[in-house]
């Protein structure tokens, strides 16, 4: 059994990127085909052994609670006119609990997971971020769990990227690499230039409550906001905090040709809807195949 239950899902972010979708709607709650992006991360989170989840939320994020409560009124209708099936997928799981914090400010993510620092009180935690869905064997935060169950040291989940993109992750500057698991020399937010590898953060981590001693701080860094990554790089000073390139493909929602992309190759890998799709794009010559 792992020590790690409790999860942090940062969610206060403007989305600015899906405006002017997102004036009245959080950007968490667009979905891919019919489910909003962060039911995929609570999935994950669930599958991974997760009991507690806390939504770190912000100004304009009702949806969010609504979505994550029953409806009776809902449920009611559908059991009455016997659409089970659709019953169940607008039905909670019980398998977890969600609570919910609102960040005061817009300071950062380092800022964000901070604001959770009372119910995570002196356990090892789990963070996700919204922007990337990961499609694998075994979930990737169960991958970094079951790292940290090995190790006891922090991890931050990462895969390569092409070059030209570094410049909107955290990347890791490793000294070494034992199979998935590389011992890091520094990590960096967003390097303008001269990017140490291509190796990315994204978006999944596993940390020791240590982590919150350099939180506190609250020292703005890349953007002039509280960074996650500056205090992961502190932490690692004093406590090795590993990189684990986890296996499983991951879909980009963050940015907006990464949601449709996502959200064709999400249509083509279901059944109902990949025949149409298929047919679509062949008759407007998209594909080779006949
Ligand atoms: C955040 C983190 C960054 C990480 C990225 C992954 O950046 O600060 O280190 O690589 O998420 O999605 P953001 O995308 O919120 O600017």
């Amino acid at each position: 059994m792992s020590n790690i239950k409790k999860a942090i899902i940062p969610a206060a972010g403007l989305g600015t990127r899906f405006l002017p979708a997102t004036k009245a709607m959080p950007k968490e709650m667009l979905p891919i085909i019919d489910k909003p992006t962060i039911e995929y991360i609570v999935e994950e989170a669930i599958n991974s052994g997760i009991e507690d989840i806390i939504i770190v939320t912000g100004k304009g994020k009702r949806a969010i609670e609504d979505h994550f409560d029953n409806n009776f009124e809902l449920e009611h209708h559908l059991k009455k006119s016997n659409k089970l099936d659709i019953l169940d997928k607008v039905h909670q799981s019980s398998n977890v609990n969600i609570h919910y914090i609102r960040q005061k400010e817009p300071l950062g993510l380092g800022h964000a997971v901070w604001s959770a620092r009372k119910f995570i009180g002196n356990e090892p935690f789990a963070v996700l971020l919204g922007d990337d869905i990961v499609k694998s064997d075994t979930p990737c935060l169960k991958q970094l769990i079951d790292k940290y169950d090995e190790t006891g040291l922090s991890i931050v989940g990462v895969q390569e990227v092409p070059y030209d993109e570094t410049k909107r992750y955290g990347i890791v500057d490793f000294l070494n690499k034992n199979g998935n698991t590389y011992e890091v020399r520094k990590f960096v937010e967003k390097p303008i230039d001269n990017p140490p590898s291509n190796l990315a953060i994204m978006g999944r981590y596993i940390f020791n409550p240590e982590l919150f001693t350099y939180l506190s701080e609250h020292k703005k860094g890349a953007g002039q906001e509280i960074q996650l990554t500056d205090s992961i790089e502190e932490l690692n000073k004093v406590q090795k905090v590993l990189a684990y390139n986890f296996e499983g493909k991951r879909y980009d929602v963050g940015e907006v040709t990464g949601f449709i992309l996502t959200t064709l190759e999400f249509a083509l890998m279901d059944e109902r809807y990949k025949l149409p799709i298929e047919n679509y794009l062949r008759e407007r010559g998209y594909t080779n195949e006949n």
